[in-house]
Order: structure tokens, then C-alpha cells, then sequence
């Protein structure tokens, strides 16, 4: 039986990964810093590690017996006192070099959709480094470009609720996100795939205003959209790069660059952004 040792097992990605590996069969080690976080996944998962791929003593032997290294460790939303290149960059290094002490059989690490159009982002910066670094490493490898998840999507939803949805500029710029699920299927799948480099996004190209109109449409509410002007993204992210660190600013930019892009990547997958706003209105519905 194969091992795997998954990395980000805490997140959003990660949950649907952990599923997959043991779905395909394998034994499974996790990598988390809170223990606790990974309960509702413990019939998934053989052996819980407990470290933090920042601090190099908390990882050592983590590779140990492993086949595959997967990781999906990423700041999104920042909540530590840390930056990109401590994370995204040194902290995902940190486990490659653990790799390097044992003869593991392939890497896989997740980055994002389209680093070329967004390489003067901080958070893009750090995964171009850590990619090099993957890229030079002499392991097999392959490095998953995802387009954005269904997760992101909901501030949509949460827009539609509170009664009007916003675009950046004629909000006709095109993006197919990926639910955690179909995107879980293609990393596990890289495992025996030879393309290095996988650009995938979900099934459904839809404009921003189409995604506004979705959500609204979920909810059964008349559709309702404002619209922000380019220059004035611009403003705002000039003001906040001067007025603040890239903890606060990075993930604000990101976002807001990801919405005023192209962002078409090869389309894969079942499940549709439609079908899982009416799981998520239905889910709230039910809790409450
Ligand atoms: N969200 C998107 O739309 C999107 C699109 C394309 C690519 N991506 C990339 O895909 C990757 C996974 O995304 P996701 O949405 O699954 O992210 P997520 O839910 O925020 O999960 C990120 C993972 O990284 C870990 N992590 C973050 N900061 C850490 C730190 N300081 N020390 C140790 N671990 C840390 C988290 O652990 P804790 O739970 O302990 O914090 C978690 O396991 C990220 O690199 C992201 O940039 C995301």
C-alpha cells in the first residue's frame, strides 16, 4: 500500500484531498498544527503529525516510509503573524528538504491559476520561488494550477443576501472555479500522471455578472448589481499597499486582481456552482 503524507490536510482543498487518497487506496499520514481541526476527518487518516512546516524542528522525520509528499499549504486568508514567503515559500522548502532525507517517489504541490498574469502579487511570488525550488529538486513532481474554488464563491452568495452584488468594472471578465471535490480528484490522479504542470479550473466558464446573477437566483431574489469602477480598484489597492503590511493588503489584492482578470483554465469536473449555492442556502436552512 502507498503512503501519502498531505500537508494543508486543515483547509478548505485539503479535507477533499485526505477523502480522495484514502478513497484511491492509501495510507495516509496528515500534517496539521491543531490536532483538533482534523476530528471530523479522523476515519481517513492513519497517523496525525502534529508540526508546523514553519518551524524546521516540529517536522523533522516527517517523511519517513512516505511515497508521496502532497501539499496544499497556502496563506488565503491571513491569520497569523507570518508572511507569504514564511509560508507559501520557506514553510512548503522546509518539507522538500525533509523529502530530500528520504527516498520519496513524487511531490505534488498545489499553486494557482495563471502566476504569469499575477507575478507582482506577493502570494504568487512566494509559490513562483517554491516551485523553482520544487522544479530543481531532482524529484519526480507535479504542480497543480487550480483555478479559484467554489469556497471563494461565496461572498457572492453572501452578497445576494444582503441585497446587491458587486463586479469590478463591466464584471464580463470570465472564470470557471473548481469545487474542492473535482479538484481533490485531479491532484490524486497526478500521482501517476507525467504532465508536470496541470492547469485545471471547474466546468462552467461564467462571467462575474453571471455569477451574481446565480446566487441571486438561488435565493429567489430579483437580481441587483453595482458596478465599481476599474481605476478605483486601483486606488484602493495603491492606498492599502501604502498604508498597510502585505498581511493586511495580500489577500485583498489577490482577490481583487483574480476578479479583473481572464481566468479560463482547461475545464474538469461534475460539480456545478449552481447546484452547490442550493446546498449551502439548503445547509444554512437546516442548522438554523
Ligand atoms: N482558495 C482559492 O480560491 C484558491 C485558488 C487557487 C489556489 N489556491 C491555493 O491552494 C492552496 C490551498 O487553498 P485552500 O483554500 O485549501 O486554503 P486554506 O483553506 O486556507 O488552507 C491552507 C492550509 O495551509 C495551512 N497554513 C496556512 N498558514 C499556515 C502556517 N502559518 N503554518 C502552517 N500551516 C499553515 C493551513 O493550516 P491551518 O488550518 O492550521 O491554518 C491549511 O491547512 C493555497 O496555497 C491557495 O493559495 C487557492
Amino acid at each position: 500500500m502507498k503512503k501519502v503524507l498531505i500537508a494543508g490536510a486543515t483547509g478548505y482543498l485539503g479535507q477533499y484531498i485526505v477523502k480522495e487518497f484514502k478513497k484511491q487506496g492509501f495510507w495516509v499520514r496528515s500534517l496539521s498544527r491543531n490536532a483538533a481541526k482534523l476530528e471530523n476527518l479522523s476515519e481517513y487518516i492513519d497517523e496525525k503529525f502534529i508540526g508546523e512546516v514553519t518551524n524546521t524542528n516540529s517536522i523533522l522525520g516527517i517523511c519517513k516510509d512516505i511515497d508521496i509528499v502532497f501539499s496544499s499549504i497556502g496563506i488565503t486568508k491571513q491569520r497569523d503573524d507570518l508572511t507569504y514567503m514564511d509560508v507559501d515559500y520557506q514553510g512548503n522548502k522546509n518539507l522538500l528538504e525533509e523529502a530530500k532525507k528520504e527516498g520519496i517517489s513524487k511531490f505534488i504541490y498545489v499553486s494557482v491559476f495563471n502566476t504569469e498574469k499575477m507575478k507582482n502579487l506577493k502570494g504568487i511570488q512566494a509559490k513562483v520561488r517554491f516551485t523553482k525550488e520544487l522544479k530543481e529538486s531532482g524529484f519526480n513532481y507535479s504542480i497543480v494550477y487550480p483555478n479559484g474554488f467554489f469556497s471563494d464563491m461565496l461572498d457572492y452568495l453572501q452578497m445576494a443576501k444582503k441585497g446587491r452584488g458587486y463586479v469590478f468594472g463591466s464584471g464580463n471578465y470570465r472564470i470557471n472555479p473548481i469545487h474542492g471535490k473535482d479538484l481533490a480528484e485531479v491532484c490524486v490522479n497526478a500521482v501517476s500522471e507525467e504532465e508536470k504542470g496541470i492547469n485545471v479550473g471547474g466546468p462552467d466558464i461564467l462571467t462575474h455578472n453571471e455569477i451574481v446573477a446565480i446566487a441571486f437566483e438561488s435565493l429567489n431574489k430579483k437580481i441587483k448589481i453595482s458596478r465599481i469602477p476599474i481605476w478605483l480598484k486601483n486606488f484602493i489597492l495603491m492606498t492599502l499597499r501604502l498604508l498597510t503590511s502585505v498581511k493586511t493588503y495580500g489577500p485583498i489584492e489577490f482577490f481583487m486582481t483574480v476578479l479583473t482578470i481572464e481566468m479560463v483554465a482547461p475545464t474538469y469536473g461534475k460539480y456545478h456552482l449552481r447546484d452547490f449555492f442550493f446546498y449551502k442556502i439548503n445547509e444554512r436552512n437546516k442548522n438554523e
